[in-house]
């Protein structure tokens, strides 16, 4: 039996077939209000499920709630808003319109009924949900070009599978469900990424691996910070290293289409409950999980954790600490494992790969496997000239 969804049921706002054909030319004439690329991934969770049991963008109540206290107005925990900001040419909307929501290339990508229009503090949202106002945050640089005006309704979400990216990767929370019963899978480990994989991000999830069903690899395809390596790249690296490293029997590979928000430790409760939807029963958590330069600290993601009840939380966070490359040990470890100093550690991250390839350098293997150097080098534009 796969874990039930949060809040007990998935939701479903997806518009299908011929009430996406209803839909559409009905939207055809409604104002229409224009999503940002993170409200563009927001809506097509809600409405696929991965966001149960949100079945909108949040109106006032569920907003203050989850600022306040990481949890919806009816009770379950959610840590972040997940909101819809008026832009400045969007047309005057009132509540109890229906109005077409279009991305930002004009394509209606779904409908809000609008229910509320509410004035936020965003200054204070930064504070409370990201511990920071400092625009040199990405998550605080993302709020300080809001309106401060939000919009909250019901959605209903349109899928256009033909222009999707990642179309044999895109698994929507019932796809994986049905997926990992059908690999027998009770328990499963969801791994949340937006890096490249490297040696610390296998050891930690083979470690996993030892203890349930299977593995779900989960890279976050949506808006990340300009300097992370685009997602295209990333999913090369899982499919090579999959290819040479995995038993194939025992992993699934599935795109998550959230956008980052680096909201660090909230944001980790908020990746876990969005995989328990997928159907995961484990959630990995390692070193500054979601993090971001040093706005947090090391284990602050794996730590908020323990503010919930076990039950509650209805998935298992696998806590890891700190990976590294142990030359004397000759393989990976951690602090709990190795005996050795430290200058027989191999640091390894993602931020550190991504500045190797800047300067053309091939990681090490102890670092990254060669073939997932490979794939990084011939994107950086460097070949193989190692
Ligand atoms: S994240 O922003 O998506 O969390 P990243 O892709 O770097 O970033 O990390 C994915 C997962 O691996 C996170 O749970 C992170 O904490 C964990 N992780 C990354 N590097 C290490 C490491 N060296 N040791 C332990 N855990 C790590």
């Amino acid at each position: 039996m796969l874990v039930p969804p949060h809040g007990g049921r998935l939701t479903h706002r997806q518009a299908m077939a011929e009430e996406a054909a209803e839909l559409l030319s009905r939207l055809e004439d409604s104002k229409a209000l224009t999503l940002n690329s993170r409200e563009r991934s927001d809506l097509e969770m809600i409405g696929n499920g991965a966001m149960s049991p949100l079945e909108g963008f949040m109106c006032r109540e569920d907003y203050e709630s989850v600022v306040e206290a990481m949890r919806l107005s009816s009770g379950p925990i959610w840590p972040l808003p997940v909101v819809f900001s008026v832009k400045n040419d969007d047309p005057r909307v009132q509540p109890g319109e229906s109005v077409a929501l279009k991305d930002e290339s004009g394509t209606i990508r779904g409908e809000m009924v609008v229910e509320e229009i509410f004035e936020a503090d965003l200054r204070h949202e930064a504070l409370e949900t990201l511990g920071t106002m400092d625009t040199s945050h990405p998550g605080a640089a993302y709020l300080n070009f809001l309106s401060g005006r939000y919009l909250g309704g019901k959605i209903r979400s349109i899928r256009w599978r033909d222009t999707e990216t990642f179309p044999d990767y895109r698994l929507d929370p019932r796809e994986t469900r049905v997926l990992f019963r059908a690999k027998g899978w009770n328990t499963v480990v969801a791994f949340q990424t937006r890096n490249p994989i490297h040696r610390a991000h296998e050891y930690i999830q083979k470690c996993a691996m030892e203890t349930v069903d299977g593995l779900l690899l989960h890279p976050l395809v949506g808006d990340t910070k300009n300097d992370d390596i685009p997602a295209d790249v990333r999913m090369r690296c899982y499919e090579i290293i999959l290819e040479h490293y995995y038993p194939p029997d025992r992993v699934a590979v599935s795109v998550f289409p959230a956008a980052m928000r680096y909201a660090g430790p909230r944001e980790a409760v908020f990746h876990a409950l969005l995989r328990k939807n997928y159907g995961c029963s484990h959630f990995i958590v390692g070193r500054d999980h979601a993090g971001v330069g040093n706005f947090y600290g090391t284990y602050d993601a794996q730590m908020i954790f323990d503010r919930f009840d076990r039950d509650e939380l209805g998935i298992v966070p696998m806590k890891f600490e700190h990976a590294f490359y142990c030359l004397k040990c000759g393989g990976m470890a951690t602090s709990k494992t190795c005996p050795h100093d430290s200058d027989k550690h191999v640091f390894l991250a993602g931020r550190k790969v991504r500045s190797m390839l800047a300067e053309g350098k091939t990681p090490p293997p102890e670092f990254t496997r060669p073939e997932v150097a490979e794939v990084l080098m011939r994107a950086a534009g460097k070949g193989d000239d190692r």
